[in-house]
């Protein structure tokens, strides 16, 4: 069950045994053998959040997703009957990528009625079902049904499609996302349809970045310069102390107070945002009402300013007071590097002055995304070196802990299984 109030005594990290308070080892990050056994305990076994529903408008609609974590690539596409189908993006020929553009490692999107293999001309249906061979009589006994794309999992939550590379796993997806996201749902996701996105190659482990992203220990001193003093001072001065925080199984989220929207004396903020009437935690002025789900300010505080949701392994989902959300995912690409993308959703724009209210917040974000990414590489290769292999984690970072454990009780379940069943 998930946790929403503040325990009456002691740590929020001494609520969750399971968590420990002892040092942790970071040689999860840093050994190319531990992710190698992550890629098949975690990113070929869970869902895996690769987009919106908004992204595949009508029938035909696709795009694809090169999953380096799995070795693979995914097509995703809007199938005639409506339905989100997923399929591996590999022809069945002689195993060419089917679907790209000019360069076979870039994702790609668009609309098309049927996907032509660009090597002999093999065409499947949007439903997968392989439709046209070139000079089929050349073959021998060839049975067109037999050679469909091979299907991905796939499955939608409040508009995001998830997809699941284990084709035994028997879990759902509203299953997997437990109570947490349960919780969320009826946030008006859909609503939120003007997207900033921004994408990075990052020289760290996948998880360092979630680390950074995952605690607010480190705002009033890496961001000093970003915030006002008044702020900092609230963060660092006084300490620091959650709204709430709530683990589910492998999921976990803080709630916080602040921002400055609007904030009490306009002289704390920026000419810029003074102006326009924005800044990082978005437009002062609320565009529409909500009814916020239960698990969006569980403490239901008046101070309320962001909510952080990490659903295991690598997406968050941000909710932002003045009625906006953020994602991020952290793909991995090798044990240490990843790419990052941090997508901003809005309600559309009624006129350019809430354009640039908007403009404003995503570069803002980007802002401070970078002070945030700027640490990683140097963490990286420090824990690298190995001098100190253990490290101590307060109580603000008890969301890490969280990421670490599963990550290695992920790994140590799935070889459990694979050791009783070889
Ligand atoms: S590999 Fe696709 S048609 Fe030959
Ligand atoms: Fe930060």
């Amino acid at each position: 069950m998930p946790h929403f109030a503040k325990p009456a005594e002691g740590s929020w990290t001494e609520h969750y045994p399971q968590l420990s308070t002892g040092p942790v080892s970071y040689e999860d990050s840093i050994s190319p053998e531990y992710y190698e056994r992550e890629r098949k305990a975690i990113f070929a076994k869970t869902w895996l959040n690769v987009g919106r529903v908004e992204q595949l408008p009508r029938v035909g609609s696709y795009f694809t997703r090169e999953i380096e974590a799995a070795h693979t690539s995914i097509v995703v596409v809007r199938a005639a009957d409506q339905q989100v189908r997923a399929f591996y993006n590999m022809c069945r020929h002689r195993g060419n990528k089917l679907v790209w553009q000019d360069y076979p490692g870039e994702e790609s999107n668009g609309t098309c009625r049927q996907f032509t293999c660009k090597y002999h001309g093999w065409r499947y249906s949007l439903e997968g079902d392989l439709t046209f061979v070139q000079q089929e009589s050349e073959f021998f006994d060839l049975d067109k049904d037999d050679y469909g794309l091979a299907p991905v999992r796939v499955e939608t939550w409040e508009g995001f499609i998830f997809v699941n590379l284990d084709a035994s796993g028997t879990t759902s997806l509203r299953e997997y996302l437990g109570e947490l996201g349960q919780g969320l749902e009826g946030y008006p996701f859909g609503e939120m349809t003007q997207v900033y996105k921004y994408r990075a190659d990052v020289g760290s482990n996948w998880k360092l970045f979630i680390d950074a992203f995952a605690e607010f220990y480190h705002a009033p001193i890496l961001h000093a310069h970003q915030a006002v003093s008044e702020e900092s001072q609230k963060l660092a001065g006084y300490g620091y102390e959650a709204l709430a925080y709530a683990i589910d199984g492998p999921h976990g989220m803080v709630s916080s107070w602040g921002g400055m929207s609007p904030p009490k004396d306009l002289n704390m903020v920026k000419p810029i945002e003074r102006v326009l009437h924005s800044g990082l935690f978005g437009p002062w002025e609320r565009t529409i009402d909500i009814d916020l789900p239960p698990a969006v300010n569980p403490a239901r505080s008046k101070a309320w300013g962001i909510d952080s949701f990490l659903f295991f392994p690598n997406f968050m989902l941000l909710v932002w007071s003045p009625n906006w959300y953020l994602t991020y995912h952290y793909w991995p690409t090798s044990y240490n590097t990843h790419i990052f993308e941090g997508t901003l959703y809005f309600v559309p724009p009624r006129n350019a002055r809430e354009r640039l209210q908007q403009e404003l917040a995503a570069v803002t974000f980007k802002e401070y995304a970078l002070q945030d990414g700027n640490t990683l590489e140097a963490t990286q290769s420090m824990l690298e070196s190995r001098a100190v292999t253990q490290f101590p984690l307060n109580d603000q970072e008890i969301l890490l802990r969280l990421l670490h454990t599963t990550g290695r009780e992920y790994v140590a379940q799935y070889e459990d299984v694979v050791a009783t069943t070889s």
